[in-house]
């Protein structure tokens, strides 16, 4: 049995974790207590811990919910970088706006994220999170009863990459293989394992609210997102070299300032749970070069 010790990131969301032995299996009482400690915070962080993609992946799985009984027979992804300088690094520069992964996706819904800092160069760039599940609860009635029983198209697209960066050239555009891929979903959606509701639009896919004008559709849309990225919403993770960092993906959005590729290197190994089957090498543009 681990002595678990937590520290609050935020008032809102997030926990330092200290007190865990990085070793699978997990007993049961350190898996249901970081279960707990995963869905009342949705972000967990470990400080200092050894290059164990392994244990990485094993944690991922168990706080999705999942029972690994032989986490030796866990199918490890290798090489899945965030990285400026790794040759096959994915968003090796730029500016990424608020998201949750495969948002627009109909088929892949990812729950729990995670990104190991393998090499930190300081300063490094943060990533940053923002609760989507805060952001409901937080959101003033009467655009709540306004958005409840709204849906919302959730897609790739330039044109709405170009609308929210507001003419910040360094925004990365991502654009996906599959295309045309996209999907409506509600915007008061149900947490699929908490229950709680989830603010689920974006800045970099909400594309528009069904059934209404295209002026009133960007008029709610702004503020949602002017809600749910007010100052003090957010929370910027400063990258230290050995930090781990997983996260519920429904429960809260993630972004970060610019990236250069010739700055300080920062390649964080990234796990996605469960792993998309229609996960595509995404081609980048800055912004400015895709207009
Ligand atoms: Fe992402």
């Amino acid at each position: 049995m681990n002595e678990i010790k937590t520290c609050k990131l935020t008032s809102a969301f997030g926990l330092e974790v200290a007190g865990v032995d990085p070793r699978t299996p997990l007993d049961a009482n350190t898996r249901a207590t970081l279960r707990n400690l995963f869905d009342e915070s949705g972000l967990l962080l470990f400080r200092d811990m050894a290059d164990d993609l392994r244990f990485q992946t094993y944690l991922s799985e168990i706080l999705m919910g999942k029972e690994v009984s032989d986490p030796d027979a866990l199918a490890l992804i290798e090489r899945c970088y965030v990285s400026n300088q790794e040759p096959d690094g994915a968003a090796p520069f730029g500016r990424l706006l608020y998201h949750s992964d495969q948002m627009w996706s109909p088929t892949d819904r990812v729950d729990v994220l995670s990104l190991y800092g393998k090499k930190v160069e300081q300063p490094a760039t943060p990533t940053l999170f923002v609760s989507a599940v805060d952001a409901w609860d937080t959101l003033p009635e009467d655009l709540r009863s306004r958005v409840k029983g709204c849906v919302a198209l959730q897609r790739y697209d330039v044109d709405t990459y170009k609308k929210r960066a507001a003419g910040d050239p360094d925004v990365l555009v991502s654009t996906y293989g599959g295309g045309d891929a996209f999907v409506t979903t509600p915007i008061a959606y149900p947490h699929p394992r908490t229950g709680r509701t989830i603010l689920y639009v974006c800045q970099q896919t909400t594309q528009k609210i069904e059934g209404v004008s295209a002026e009133e559709s960007d008029r709610l849309i702004d503020a949602l997102l002017d809600h749910m990225y007010a100052p003090g919403k957010e929370f910027a993770h400063h990258w230290r070299q050995g930090d781990l960092v997983i996260w519920d993906n429904l429960t809260l959005q993630h972004a970060r300032p610019n990236v250069t590729t010739g700055g300080p290197v920062r390649t964080l190994r990234k796990t996605l749970a469960p792993l998309p089957r229609s996960t595509m090498r995404p081609d980048y543009a800055a912004l400015e070069s895709a207009r």
